[in-house]
């Protein structure tokens, strides 16, 4: 059973604690399932690209230990992440009588894990669940440490719960059938980690981007570890966001306001977090904390991901002013004052105010005309 596991990152949160397991071939290794808490039924959440791949196999595993194992597949799409798709969840799981002990299996990229996240939290006021990420993105951010919830149309995640699954499971083979562009998309949230927490990180990104993007086994486990490890690192401390947390939101809040304004699906969000990214950096190089050298080094790396790195135009008329509102509804925002995580030297970032002329500066030298 444990040929496969390649390697376990462990969140430490005492009772709330949980394995990350990374390693090919996961999914239907029907001993790591034996761990999880007794119950007589479990349902599997997933969507209409993700269920056709994978959702037969867990079946089977499941099977083994639950006496009834359910699935329900949602429409797919950031557009969906919403109270209506919600609501199958909600209905699947009253519709076969699930009760207090039904355990939640989430197969999907990052849409499917907050909403069964968002779902198993809620449900007869908690149940537990699982994470089966199969995006690249969701392996090394979303279904680590507990965020879940859906968009607003006013708002990206502006409802939702902390909520810890009892286990992860990253099975590198099913990254293969990932879409190019998703891959791109996830490589964002691996790249965030180096200029936040590791330099070393940074630099083997720029040595192994290609190997990445050829999907290389080893490439692939090693980036997913190192970004489970930060994210485990930033999360024991800080659960709930309280201060540290917000530093893995480095780029997102340029990056959110290009999903709401762009209208959600529209730019994926690694990608609009890559841009945002960049932008970012450019901030933090005005306000003095870092080199252009630095700047240049990350909008290259985002560039060799595949990803954007000039943001879209929001509006024609005051473009930085439809971004400054957009930002103001980020939830890092007290006060209307909209907070940036920003990089104070490679490896080290801060959460901080910034002045509106010099946000204006970034987005107008940032963004396409
Ligand atoms: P996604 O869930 O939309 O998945 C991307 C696409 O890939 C979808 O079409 C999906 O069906 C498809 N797909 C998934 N796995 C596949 C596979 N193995 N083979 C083929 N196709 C596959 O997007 P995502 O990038 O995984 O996640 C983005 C979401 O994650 C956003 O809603 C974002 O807000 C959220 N997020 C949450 C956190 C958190 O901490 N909870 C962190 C980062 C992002
Ligand atoms: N993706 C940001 C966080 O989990 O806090």
């Amino acid at each position: 059973m444990t040929q496969s596991i390649q390697h376990t990152v462990h969140i430490d949160l005492a009772d709330r604690s949980y394995p990350i397991h990374i390693g090919a071939g996961l999914l239907a290794q029907s001993a790591l399932y034996q761990s999880l808490p007794k119950a007589q039924s479990a349902l599997i959440v997933s969507n209409t690209t993700v269920a056709p791949l994978y959702a037969a196999s867990l079946q089977q595993v499941l099977q083994e230990k639950y006496a009834q194992v359910f699935t329900v597949v949602l429409p797919d799409g950031e557009a969906y992440k919403n109270w209506q798709t919600l609501n199958l969840i909600f209905d699947a799981l009253l519709a076969q009588a699930c009760d207090r002990k039904t355990v939640l299996f989430a197969l999907g990229g990052g849409v499917v894990g907050d909403m069964t996240g968002f779902a198993a939290a809620s449900y007869m006021r908690g149940v537990p669940f699982v994470q089966v990420p199969t995006t690249l993105l969701s392996q090394v951010d979303s279904s680590v440490g507990g965020k879940t919830g859906i968009n607003h149309p006013a708002g990206k995640n502006m409802v939702g719960a902390f909520y810890q699954p009892r286990m992860v499971l990253c099975d590198l083979d099913v990254l293969q059938t990932l879409p190019e562009r998703e891959l791109s998309a996830g490589l964002a949230e691996v790249i965030k980690y180096g200029p936040i927490a590791d330099s070393a990180f940074l630099l083997w990104l720029e040595q192994n981007m290609e190997a990445l993007r050829a999907r290389a086994p080893d490439a692939l486990a090693h980036a997913i570890r190192r970004s489970c490890e930060i994210k485990a690192w930033v999360v024991g401390q800080d659960e709930r966001e309280a201060g540290l947390r917000a530093i893995l939101n480095f780029g997102h809040t340029f990056g959110h306001a290009i999903e709401a304004g762009l209208g959600y699906g529209e730019w994926l969000h690694g990608e609009a977090v890559g841009c945002g990214m960049v932008m970012a950096a450019r901030l933090s190089q005005l306000l003095g904390l870092v080199d252009e050298a630095l700047v240049q080094r990350l909008q290259t790396l985002v560039q060799r991901a595949g990803l954007p790195v000039r943001g879209p135009l929001l509006a024609e008329r005051d473009n930085a002013g439809r971004y400054l509102e957009l930002m103001r509804l980020d939830k890092k925002s007290e006060a209307g004052e909209i907070k940036f995580v920003l990089i104070d030297g490679c490896g080290k970032a801060c959460v901080r105010a910034a002045p509106e002329a010099c946000v204006r500066q970034v987005i107008d030298a940032c963004c396409a005309v």
